[in-house]
């Protein structure tokens, strides 16, 4: 008897090592742990084994029935939970690869806008995004009834002082900017800005504008020309044409927007430029009188030009992303291409 169950121990021993889903599990269970099993049909012949045999039988074949009760529990538990220890690992497998941040694409536009300004000679300032409406329209010669103000396009906030409200352009930087130094001054002014507005592919309620501002005697518009000209063919390549159109800002006159030939198409028309050939980049002009009067700098001696653009459509055209809000959604599978 002692033989049979040595050749027992050596069967189950070699089915557990080839057992390797739930349905061979059942089958060893079957064959060996259940009432009819091979392991109950030796332990009921233990009633005819010689009392003298009996101790020494009976604990081999108890051994036995515990380990193969132990393994079929442990096998079943990897089982369930999903882990089968016995399937071989590939040691030659790939590792898997932590993702790795990177800089949001609207801040690597930003730092290259920067530093091109830098490189021209511009400094660099930043406001609160909160503001006053003297700031942000008034100080910018905006009427009292210019629809800017409107309650579809700002953000007012409620408080005991009832004029704040969430900026709608940077240009109110200039203000702070002109208020607090005397010219020269020759600095852009990055930042959020927010307009209520509704979200669509083209634009965002929140969204960023670099401003840029440059005064100091005999400041000319060629002069505005030559730097807006400079700029762009830096961020879009010198093959790029400009033309600039008249226009009209409150804080600014003469005024323009200024429009570049659009990168896809090379000027022939394409969805892209909504087949003008034409991309509007940025709104510029020269300081307005007005405003130097409201900011104390003496117009007999000081003249200076003013532009201001979307962060945001400038990183749409230099990635080809054509919906802004993808800019938003920190979908990694955007973002890592960047
Ligand atoms: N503030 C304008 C806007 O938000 C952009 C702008 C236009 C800024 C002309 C300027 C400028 O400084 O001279 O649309």
């Amino acid at each position: 008897m002692l033989n049979e169950i040595s050749t027992l121990r050596s069967q189950i021993e070699n089915e557990l090592l080839t057992i390797s889903s739930s349905e061979s599990l059942e089958q060893f269970r079957l064959a060996h742990i259940v009432k009819k099993g091979t392991l109950t049909g030796l332990i009921e012949r233990l009633r005819d084994v010689p009392k003298e045999d009996k101790p020494v039988i009976g604990k081999e074949l108890n051994l036995l029935r515990v380990f193969a009760e132990n393994e079929f529990a442990r096998l079943k538990e990897q089982f369930e939970s999903g882990k089968n220890q016995t399937q071989k690992i590939d040691v030659t497998l790939d590792g898997r690869r932590g993702k790795k941040g990177s800089i949001h694409p609207i801040m690597q536009t930003l730092d290259e806008i920067l530093s091109v300004f830098r490189k021209m000679g511009f400094s660099v300032a930043e406001s609160a995004d909160l503001e006053d409406d003297y700031h942000n329209f008034e100080a910018l010669n905006f009427a009292p009834d210019h629809p800017a103000r409107d309650m579809q396009d700002t953000f007012f906030i409620k408080d005991e002082r009832s004029d704040l409200l969430l900026r709608t352009h940077t240009s109110s930087v200039q203000i702070r900017l002109m208020q607090s130094q005397q010219p020269p001054i020759r600095s852009v002014m990055p930042g959020r800005v927010y307009r209520n507005e509704a979200v669509s592919a083209r634009s965002l309620a929140e969204f960023h504008q670099v401003e840029g501002l440059c005064i100091d005697k005999n400041v000319t518009f060629a002069e505005l020309k030559g730097t807006i000209i400079t700029f762009a063919k830096e961020m879009y390549g010198s093959s790029s044409e400009f033309r600039f159109r008249p226009s009209y800002f409150p804080f600014t006159e003469p005024s323009a927007e200024v429009d570049i030939s659009c990168y896809l198409c090379g000027g022939k028309g394409c969805r892209i430029c909504k087949y003008s050939g034409w991309l509007e980049i940025c709104g510029c002009g020269m300081v307005h009188p007005n405003v130097f009067k409201n900011c104390k700098i003496d117009t007999e001696i000081y003249s200076g030009y003013a532009f201001g653009f979307g962060i945001e459509r400038v990183t749409m055209l230099r990635t080809g992303i054509d919906d802004i809000r993808l800019l938003y959604e920190n979908d990694v599978r955007i973002l890592e291409q960047f």
